[in-house]
């Protein structure tokens, strides 16, 4: 075949990669072809020469040592979940979850997008681990991409590079093809934008090939496909085939005062504050009693039993991509210090002494701010226009050794045992501040039940409740009622079932303020969550699991009333009537595919209430 590019020398002796390097580039034909082999030069050269084209801004070096800044198109800002698609041989199979097309109708659709999409570009060959490389809980990607923006971001969230394509030549493990494109070939002109993009987007996953395309996006999870793309959608479908679970979870680990160390794996959808309790900070009282909160990971868990049958969980990513807006010191130290440095800043505000703000940040913003959009920004204007400084998805890429709570077993090959689950929501009523599952099954059955409001609810009135199972409804890459049949059957390969519990830091009272202080007093609750997990607290059977009583919590340093925290605690048998009719909407969609355990543990509550 005619070579239409430039390549430099192939990092890779597999063959079957080099053929599908080849088929690629004659279907994309890209201008030059890069290995990435993952080196801090490598990575100096493509930030010089996008600095060059106009896509990113060095910061102050003083100020924000090796970060750079970089504004995407106004119309590419986020997810686009009407735009994935889950390809499955069978509409059945994705579930009414997610969006499907018939495999060969899409393939036949991505030829046409793809065929001389990369033309005058180059084709970046990213070879990926999601997880530590060599792990036994790793798996291994290629993501082809036309995005130099795309290499750098993924360089800090994954493992990349030559110790990766060492792996793939191996040839012990499955590598998940991934095809990116911004969609946006450079014609004779060769004339660019800062972010090119294409106002036609698709992100596609074909489960059971294991294979990724994404065209039209070169933002976060569109674009960056070890992130949601693999290690949910594709992981989720190794996982259940395999017997593992892919999760959209935090890892933290809690010690103990004696330096006993528990872990600990969230769930929470998004906006509920997974990155801030990833890393929080205990209050004084019980920092100074010897607790500390050590971080894994803030938005993904792969969890899989050991020969022991004891759940292990690794973070697949090795970055945190984290919203901007309303991260700051007080809110969250351990993610400004994770991003003081080697950052990659994006649709954030600038400052005219080359830094970054985001609303939030600070309670009065720096004077002379350009916006996400780079219009002049002040607090009149946005007062006039209602414009933001930083767009609302803003987000930071910042390498997660850099945090400084990162758990010193962070990198393990095997993983950390888990001994809690919990999950989560923003309930501005009925739900408690927290309660434990009886079992396994009633644990399935919160996290397959469990919503958020949509939206922050007007004062005193309850938002619109949106069903999140698991917080996996967007990233959940087969039929939702067979998820909760795989998690119903991992209690069958498990020793030592995790104990699984609910959070809800937002419920409010009548005057609709919220009756919790959150923050680092979440760690009164976490503190009574991994004593119940090591069975060293006490709790009382309610109708809908096992909940503290004020004595059971450490109220040390906290002025906070026993009224109060029962109005927190409290059980309305109204609502939860309510309650329960919302999760049978729920149950409805999933019905041919619902496990009965889930049926009867519906039943279970109605009687006990
Ligand atoms: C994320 C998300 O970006 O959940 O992590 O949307
Ligand atoms: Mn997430």
């Amino acid at each position: 075949m005619k070579k239409r590019y430039k390549s430099n020398e192939p990092l890779s002796q597999n063959r079957n990669l080099l053929r599908w390097v080849e088929k690629m580039a004659d279907l994309c034909q890209p201008a030059r072809i890069h290995w990435v082999d993952g080196s801090q030069a490598e990575a100096d050269q493509l930030y010089a020469e996008m600095v060059e084209k106009g896509t990113l801004v060095k910061l102050n070096e003083q100020l924000w040592p090796g970060c750079y800044y970089a504004r995407s198109d106004a119309s590419d800002v986020a997810r686009v979940e009407d735009r994935t698609f889950i390809c499955s041989q069978s509409k059945e199979a994705a579930g009414p979850n997610n969006n499907w097309e018939n495999p060969f109708e899409m393939r036949r659709k991505l030829r046409g997008m793809f065929t001389g999409c990369m033309s005058g570009r180059t084709m970046y060959v990213l070879p990926f681990s999601m997880g530590p490389v060599g792990s036994p809980m790793a798996q291994l990607g290629v993501e082809l991409t036309d995005s130099p923006y795309v290499v750098v971001n993924m360089r800090i969230m994954a493992r990349i590079g030559l110790p990766v394509f060492a792996e793939i030549d191996r040839g012990q493990q499955r590598v998940v093809p991934c095809v990116h494109s911004v969609g946006a070939p450079l014609g004779k002109s060769k004339k660019d934008v800062p972010w090119p993009c294409n106002p036609e987007k698709y992100i596609v996953h074909f489960p059971e090939s294991r294979e990724i395309w994404s065209y039209g996006s070169g933002y976060g999870g569109n674009a960056l496909l070890g992130k949601k793309c693999f290690a949910l959608r594709i992981a989720s479908n190794m996982a259940r085939d395999d017997g593992w679970m892919a999760e959209h979870m935090l890892i933290l680990g809690v010690e103990d005062p004696q330096g006993e160390k528990t872990y600990v794996a969230a769930a929470f959808p998004s906006a509920c504050g997974k990155t801030n309790f990833a890393m929080l900070v205990p209050p004084p009282e019980l920092a100074q009693q010897g607790w500390k909160v050590t971080t894994l990971g803030d938005d993904i868990a792969w969890i899989k039993p050991d020969a022991d049958g004891r759940l292990h969980a690794i973070n697949p990513e090795a970055g945190f991509f984290g919203v901007a807006p309303g991260t700051s010191a007080e809110t969250n130290p351990n993610a400004m210090v994770s991003l003081s440095r080697n950052t990659i800043f994006t649709n954030v505000a600038l400052t005219p002494e080359g830094g970054v703000w985001w609303e939030g940040m600070t309670k009065t913003p720096p004077p002379r701010l350009t916006d996400w959009q780079g219009n002049p920004w002040t607090p009149e204007i946005a007062q006039r226009t209602g414009a933001k400084a930083a767009h609302p998805n803003s987000r930071f890429t910042a390498p997660a050794s850099q945090c400084p709570t990162i758990d010193a077993d962070w990198e393990k090959p095997t993983g950390v045992p888990i001994s809690a689950i919990v999950f989560g929501g923003r309930r501005a009523a009925t739900i408690p501040l927290v309660y434990q599952a009886f079992n396994w099954s009633s644990g399935v059955y919160i996290g397959a039940t469990m919503g958020s409001e949509m939206t922050a609810a007007a004062a005193g009135t309850v938002g619109k409740v949106r069903r999140d199972p698991m917080a996996m409804l967007p990233f959940c890459g087969y039929h939702m009622g067979d998820y909760f049949r795989h998690w119903i059957s991992m209690q069958k390969k498990i020793s030592e079932t995790p104990r699984i519990f609910h959070v809800n830091w937002f419920r409010k009272d009548a005057d609709g303020k919220f009756l919790w202080p959150g923050f680092g007093e979440n760690m009164r609750v976490l503190k009574w969550i991994v004593q119940r997990a090591r069975v060293r607290a006490q709790a009382k059977e309610t109708p809908i699991g096992w909940m503290p009583r004020y004595e059971d919590i450490d109220w040390n340093g906290l002025d906070f009333s026993k009224e109060r925290f029962e109005e927190l605690q409290s059980f309305d048998r109204q609502a939860w009537r309510a309650e329960v009719m919302a999760h049978e909407e729920l149950f409805l969609d999933l019905h041919d595919r619902l496990p009965k355990e889930l049926i009867y543990e519906r039943e279970l509550l109605i009687c006990r209430m």
